[in-house]
């Protein structure tokens, strides 16, 4: 069997099939919105659009957006679009304040959502027979469920860890030697760290591939645990709104990027600002249309996600560039755009610092000031904690422009991530 053999039938889709299936299931998303759905025909009318006026796959630019706040307003139900003895399960998130977003699916739901892990999985170079250890944390959120369903899909063998207790998550590795992980790269630092401490080195594992996501990492975070794990570190990247993990993922064979899943969720980019729709190669938001949800369609939603979109490489769907942040994440310093990842990518590059770090915010009279902490490596002398805290301060002047401190701190002060990290600790007085 080659490569090509383990495809499924959408991924060998031409790109024209592809855009005609695309089409077809917009047009018919489209209808079941506004049909099922008060706010999906309270938006339409209101811009004067029917669902037959989407013609073309552009013209869905002419649609309205959906928000998380419109999600929030129908509070927990008002998004369904089919009666409730359909829905088979909820999720939830939680959010930073007030009600959490509620989603739901059916039967058909929990099918694609499988199917579209299982690929994600096969993707990353996951093969059925492999057992998959995953980390994600189970219940309200997407993570732990939705991998496990996508994991039994392909054919493996489901170890429903769960995140925390991360001496277990050691042991269970050890043990029942996984050949894949799935889990947020900050928690798959913290096992390191469980690793070390228990005097195991973690190149000696059974693990080969592991499949991050839930949250923004950089390539120099790809690189610090696939060279400390020797292991392949693959991207997946999901939201609950549009299904969970397995909107897309990259491919273990390019890892250039997120391959969208593009027969289920149909991607665009829009200027943040105008909400204009941008060309592909264009840095904007991404928004999602989900072509075949049947509890919980979404049109045209903001997801906050800055990325661009790439044509297709080791598939035929077109490819979302690594997330560089969420656009709620963004601090803006004297004028100047920060992400964390900027600062994640400077602080991997900094000898004797370890890659865990926080960015504080605080206000000094009427300007924000930002001070990042980073760990010290164990062992590092106190020149060179000082040499490495001016080596980041140096770098985030020259690279992002803007004066910032830098707190290097004890190692194993920093509070460890178990699932999602917070990077941004904001002290600022509201
Ligand atoms: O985080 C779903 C998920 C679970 C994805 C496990 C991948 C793995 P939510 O809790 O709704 O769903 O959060 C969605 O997390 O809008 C992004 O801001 C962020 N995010 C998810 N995956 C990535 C990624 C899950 N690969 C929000 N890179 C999204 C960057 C990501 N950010």
């Amino acid at each position: 069997m080659t490569e090509a053999d383990l495809l499924d039938s959408a991924e060998r889709l031409s790109r024209e099939e592809l855009e005609a299936l695309q089409l077809e299931r917009l047009r018919a998303t489209l209808r079941h919105a506004y049909d099922n759905v008060g706010f999906y025909r309270q938006s339409f009318d209101k811009a004067g659009l029917r669902p037959e006026d989407c013609r073309t796959l552009a013209d869905l630019g002419r649609f309205p957006f959906t928000a998380k706040a419109d999600l929030r307003d129908n509070y927990p139900f008002g998004m369904f679009a089919v009666d409730q003895s359909q829905v088979r399960r909820v999720h939830a998130s939680s959010g930073t304040t007030g009600r959490p977003t509620v989603v739901g699916y059916t039967e058909r739901d929990l099918d694609t959502w499988a199917d579209v892990v299982a690929r994600s999985i096969r993707a990353a170079g996951g093969r059925p027979g492999h057992k998959v250890h995953v980390a994600y944390g189970y219940g309200l959120f997407t993570g732990g469920l939705g991998a496990h369903y996508g994991a039994e899909r392909l054919g493996c063998t489901v170890i429903p860890a769960s995140g925390g207790m991360t001496a277990r998550q050691v042991q269970l590795i050890t043990d029942f030697r996984p050949e894949i992980i799935m889990v947020t790269p900050s928690y798959m630092l913290t096992i390191l760290d469980e690793f070390e401490r228990q005097g195991i080195d973690p190149r000696t594992t059974s693990l080969k591939v592991g499949i991050f996501g839930a949250e923004p990492w950089t390539e120099e975070m790809r690189r610090e645990i696939e060279e400390r794990f020797a292991i392949d570190a693959v991207d997946i990247y999901g939201l609950s709104e549009v299904i969970g993990p397995g909107v897309a993922q990259e491919c273990v064979e390019t890892k250039d990027g997120l391959h969208v899943w593009e027969d289920h969720f149909y991607p665009e980019v829009v200027d943040p600002l105008t909400g204009e729709v941008l060309p592909d190669g264009e840095h904007g938001e991404l928004v999602f249309t989900s072509l075949t949800k049947e509890a919980m369609p979404v049109i045209r939603y903001r997801t906050r996600d800055l990325t661009r979109l790439l044509p297709g490489t080791a598939r035929v769907f077109r490819r979302m560039e690594k997330v560089t942040g969420r656009s709620d994440d963004m601090v803006i310093l004297r004028g100047v755009n920060l992400f964390p990842t900027q600062i994640e990518e400077i602080v991997l590059r900094t000898p004797h610092v370890a890659p865990h770090f926080q960015l504080r915010l605080t206000r000094e009279g009427r300007l924000d000031a930002l001070t990042v902490r980073a760990e010290a490596r164990a062992g590092a002398t106190p020149e060179q904690r000082e040499a490495a805290g001016r080596a980041i301060a140096a770098a985030v002047k020259d690279g992002v422009g803007v004066s910032i401190a830098v707190e290097v701190v004890d190692p194993e002060t920093l509070e460890r991530s178990v699932g999602k990290i917070k990077r941004i600790v904001d002290l600022r007085q509201k």
